[in-house]
This record gives C-alpha cells, structure tokens and sequence, in this order.
C-alpha cells in the first residue's frame, strides 16, 4: 500500500527515499503522518482480512490459518508485482496476529507505543513488540500453531530488520518523526 500510495500521490518511488521501505513509517518520512497511518492501517487490515475471509469461508483449523496467516506476510514482503522486493511485514503480522487472538495483538501494539514513545525508534519498537507475541499467546493459552506461526513472524521481522540493527548498533538509526530528503 506504502508503494502505491506514493506512486499515485506524488508520482515517485518511495523505495528512493528514507530507509527505502514500502512501509508506513517510511511513507511517513516522505508524505507526513496522516498517511503514515493510513497506510499502517491499511496493511494491518490486510493481514487480519485474508484470516477473515478464510473464516467466513469456514475455515477453522488453527494449523490451516496459521499457515494463511505466514503466507499473507510473506506475500507482503516478497510481492510479485515488485520483484519481490517488499516490506518488513510489521503491519500485517500484527493484523494477523490480531485474528489469531486479539488480546496478544493488542498486548503487542501497546509494547510497540510504548518502545517507540521511549527510545523514538520505530524500528526498535516493531521488532521488540512482535517478540513479545508469542508470549502473550502462550499466556493466554492459544493454539501451538499460533505460537509457532507468531514466533516465526517475529524471526520473520528481526531478519528483515537486518538494515535497521546495523544503523541502531552504529547510532544513526532514523527517529520517529524524521522527514525523509
Ligand atoms: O515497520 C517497519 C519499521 O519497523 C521500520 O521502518 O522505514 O525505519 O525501516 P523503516
């Protein structure tokens, strides 16, 4: 969503600018936060839609929709349409998570405010908050497959975070609120 936002917008490519990420916090350095939002939100319904649909369509299988939910990230972060070359698949990880079981997706985002209030590092916060899933899964007792699939998307996050550690480790990781140049 964060590509084509600014492909429509502003008619360029945001993986030019900032950290080069299609995500929301990249689309907040180019275009401001209303968009920054708009497009989290998007990309978190993503996520959270694919487990919906599945549902409606009876699904029921924790075993089946874990593994929708993993290839719903997955396709965020390797898209066909952009050569492969996605997101970071925070977003969507916690809408799917969301479906898993709402309380643990929730539990996470308010690590993730909180990290980020704290530190100004969004991506500090969004690897910190998806570790902290599969905890609060376990904790409430869901599914084992919710528990591995969650324990993956977090792996899944720290990897494609690989950029961001380095710049965090170097001292010149971007903050929160940074425009991009
Ligand atoms: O959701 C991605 C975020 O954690 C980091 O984004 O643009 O700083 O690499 P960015």
């Amino acid at each position: 969503m964060g590509y084509l936002v600014v492909k429509l917008v502003k008619g360029d490519d945001i993986r030019k600018y900032g950290s080069g990420n299609i995500g929301a916090t990249n689309v907040g350095r180019v275009m401001g936060k209303k968009w920054a939002i708009a497009v989290g939100i998007f990309d978190i319904t993503k996520g959270g839609l694919a487990l919906l649909i599945a549902r409606v369509l009876g699904v029921s299988s924790p075993q089946l929709l874990s593994l929708l939910g993993v290839v719903a990230v997955l396709g965020h972060n390797f898209p066909v349409w952009l050569k492969f070359k996605g997101g970071k698949g925070v977003a969507t990880s916690f809408g799917v998570i969301f479906m898993f079981y709402p309380l643990a997706s929730i539990l996470g985002g308010v690590v993730w405010y909180c990290v980020m209030k704290v530190s100004r590092y969004v991506s500090l916060a969004s690897m910190i908050s998806l570790a902290s899933t599969p905890i609060w899964l376990k904790l409430f007792g869901a599914d084992i497959s919710y528990i591995v699939a969650s324990s993956f998307l977090a792996f899944l996050t720290i990897v494609r975070h690989h950029a961001n550690i380095r710049r965090l480790l170097a001292g010149t990781e971007h903050k929160v609120g940074e425009r991009a140049t």
